[in-house]
């Protein structure tokens, strides 16, 4: 993501601004919403207890958003990654998320033998103190982020169970996630919909529908602002899930879900949010942090408010596991599950 109130503030230079802008060939480029769409990676000032942070020239980020735009990564470097992962004796995904789940409240990285927070390296790698996707499979960074796309899928093809009619993808932005999983998952007898805001996110979607010849994987407008669900009327079970995005409604509202559970008789959710902070379960320093919520804008009660209505009965929440996983330890997104309660 584009981060904002680093040091020197590059994003705050109409010149480096307009780089972007041109890098991207999108001169409609609206920065606050390239910062809610977490494009770019700007770091310019390594947050307490980080050791090896890159300061980013301007060039730099533009570098970084050319390569983003065209996905591009050395698939030899990724392949040679993965041999080495192998011979290691590496964990299977089932393995893996077990052990990030068993971590769920925990404290230390016991494998590692790590003392303190950010402490230690292994492999050539930083190592958190806590069990984190890209250091219990210590994997480069680039493929921490292919390992992160895997996990996700794992995990909602997990909550794509036989009874699910709908799947909803809150602010789907480029509707990859959802579109991989739509084509992945075998299931013409359910509907994939991107609700989302940005009009181009929107059109990535429905583009990846037309290339994949899928009929039952499309976008619709959606404003988490002013919720509107009645795209879901008529479905029997659906599913809800978000990447990286409810968290832009800020402050969360409880009407947000109150609106959906209005629409349709059951609902599920498997949600992807960077909120570990707000987790009072959790004994240990969070890998995602207040202080980055405050930073970028984001909701800092989205807990509380699902922990409101579960205290209501209008829901019940099914698994938390913060920092289960993300692009990097500096975006680290927990997973929520919860179910609506009939009536
Ligand atoms: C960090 S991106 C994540 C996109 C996608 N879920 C993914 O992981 O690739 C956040 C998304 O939330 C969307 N968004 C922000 N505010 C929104 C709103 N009020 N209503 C709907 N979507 C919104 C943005 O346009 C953006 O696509």
């Amino acid at each position: 993501m584009i981060r904002r109130g680093m040091q020197g503030d590059l994003l705050s230079r109409p010149d480096v601004v307009e780089q972007i802008r041109q890098a991207l060939d999108y001169p409609q480029l609206d920065i606050a919403t390239a910062v809610a769409s977490g494009e770019l990676v700007a770091a310019a000032t390594p947050p307490p207890g980080f050791t090896t942070l890159v300061q980013l020239s301007p060039d730099t980020i533009v570098a970084i958003a050319r390569s983003l735009r065209y996905r591009h990564f050395y698939y030899r470097e990724d392949v040679a990654a993965i041999d080495a992962y192998e011979r290691r004796g590496g964990r299977s995904f089932p393995e893996i998320l077990a052990i990030l789940r068993a971590n769920t409240y925990a404290n230390a990285f016991s494998d590692a033998k790590i003392a303190g927070s950010y402490l230690g390296k292994a492999y050539g790698y930083d190592m958190l103190a806590r069990a984190y996707m890209g250091q219990v499979i210590a994997m480069r960074r680039d493929m921490t982020a292919h390992f992160h796309h895997f996990f996700v899928q794992h995990i909602l093809r997990e909550s794509l169970t036989r009874d699910i009619d709908c799947v909803f993808d809150l602010g789907s932005g480029k509707g990859d996630i959802l579109a991989e999983l739509a084509a992945s998952a075998g299931r013409p007898d359910v509907q994939f919909i991107g609700g989302e805001l940005a009009e181009h996110g929107r059109a990535c979607l429905d583009r990846f529908a037309g290339m994949l010849g899928m009929r039952n994987l499309r976008s619709a407008p959606f404003d988490m602002r002013a919720p509107d669900f009645s795209v879901l009327a008529g479905f029997k079970n659906v599913l809800l899930i978000s990447h990286y995005a409810l968290v832009y409604l800020n402050p969360f509202r409880e009407s947000f879900w109150r609106a959906a559970f209005a629409t349709t008789p059951a609902v599920r959710a498997t949600l992807l949010e960077p909120v570990s902070f707000s987790v009072p379960e959790l004994t240990n320093r969070p890998l995602f942090k207040l202080r980055q919520a405050r930073d970028f804008g984001q909701a800092e009660n989205f807990i509380e408010v699902l922990r409101n209505l579960q205290g209501s009965g209008e829901l019940r929440i099914t698994e938390i596991v913060p920092d289960i996983s993300g692009l990097s330890a500096l975006s680290s997104l927990s997973l929520v599950r919860f179910e609506k309660t009939p009536p």
